[in-house]
């Protein structure tokens, strides 16, 4: 008799699960069968009741329907989910938004610039290239004509690693590594970090970004530098910037200049931002000093070229009107949000 009641619990828990359609209905069926009250649970308990020489035959039945539908329950539970039971993959709607939503990150206000520069030179034919910031004093000073005796080669004016390795203290120097692999024409742009030891202020910092640029090819003149110059202004900080060339010493390059770019802030008038002047540095250029091929084998006869390098965040400050270089390296969300 005891043995047709578990056949029939059987029968019912058997088909019922297996009819199943969702986590919930499952659920209930557990709870119907399994649960402390259940179908199933109630027959154990009534096996108290059994005759003894039923009970081990029927306990045996009892055991292995418990395996069975525990089994039954659990494989079903893995594809239909269970409500506020362990998440499976077909419990989760992977398209459904974060609860705090997502907060897209973008690009730091430096690399956007840099981007900007590259964007406007390769416009004009330049290829992009980067060197190491490790380098020797031979590309960082020597093969730019900066003799033992300058003062930029001054330990404290330099990071110097070990014996004559360095961080490279200007881009210039990838001006000689790709000219002593390379012949001309030659039109490279050459973006990257640099580092001084300067005290860190609102416009000093001890790692700072600038891009190299420079042109090798016969007949290469200082208006070709101007024209270059003057249509980056152009681009970079709006179609009224103008650009002035002031003489200046470079020992890589003769004539030197350092080169201005009419205050964005007051359209040349003079305001607070260019102290009065209407002007504002932006870069130092020149045509590249025959000494310097030279050195690497060019013919200073046979070619002549230009060379300029400016300072990323001076330009970034400029076009964005942030006033302190600092900034750009804490890392506060709250500043890096605007750009
Ligand atoms: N390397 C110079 C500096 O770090 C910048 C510079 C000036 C680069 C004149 C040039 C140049 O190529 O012609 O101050």
């Amino acid at each position: 008799m005891e043995d047709n009641r578990l056949k029939k619990i059987e029968e019912n828990a058997l088909r019922e699960i297996k009819t199943a359609k969702t986590g919930e209905e499952l659920e209930a069926l557990r709870i119907k069968y399994m649960g402390r009250k259940g179908l199933f649970t109630e027959f154990l308990r009534s096996m108290k009741d059994v005759p003894q020489k039923e009970k081990a035959v029927t306990g045996a039945k009892a055991n292995q329907l418990k395996t069975k539908l525990t089994e039954l329950l659990e494989s079903k539970f893995k594809t239909l989910g269970k409500k506020g039971g362990a998440v499976t993959s077909s419990s989760i709607d992977v398209t459904m938004p974060g609860a705090k939503g997502m907060r897209l990150g973008h690009k730091h206000p430096i690399t956007k610039t840099i981007e900007k520069i590259n964007e406007i030179f390769l416009g004009l034919g330049f290829r992009i290239v980067e060197g190491p910031e490790i380098e020797t004093e031979y590309y960082n000073f020597e093969a730019l004509n900066i003799p033992l005796e300058h003062p930029s080669r001054d330990v404290f004016d330099t990071f110097y690693i070990e014996g004559s390795t360095l961080l490279r203290s200007q881009t210039s120097t990838v001006q000689i590594r790709i000219m002593e692999k390379e012949e001309p024409p030659l039109q490279v742009l050459a973006p990257g970090r640099v580092y001084r030891p300067d005290a860190v202020d609102a416009s000093h910092s001890f790692m700072f970004h600038q891009v190299e640029g420079f042109m090798v090819d016969k007949n290469i003149r200082f208006s070709d530098l101007k024209g270059t110059l003057s249509l980056f202004a152009r681009q970079m900080f709006g179609e009224e910037a103008k650009v002035r060339f002031r003489p200046h010493f470079f020992p890589f390059t003769e004539p030197s200049a350092e080169v201005d770019v009419s205050c964005i802030m007051c359209s040349g008038k003079g305001c607070r931002v260019c102290s009065y002047k209407g002007w504002l540095e932006i870069l130092g250029a020149g045509m590249i000093n025959p000494k310097v091929f030279e050195a690497i084998g060019y013919n200073p006869e046979k070619w002549t070229g230009y060379a300029f390098g400016m300072g990323v965040e001076r330009i970034a400050m400029l076009k964005y009107g942030i006033n302190d270089i600092r900034l750009f390296f804490e890392n506060d969300v709250r500043f890096l949000e605007q750009f």
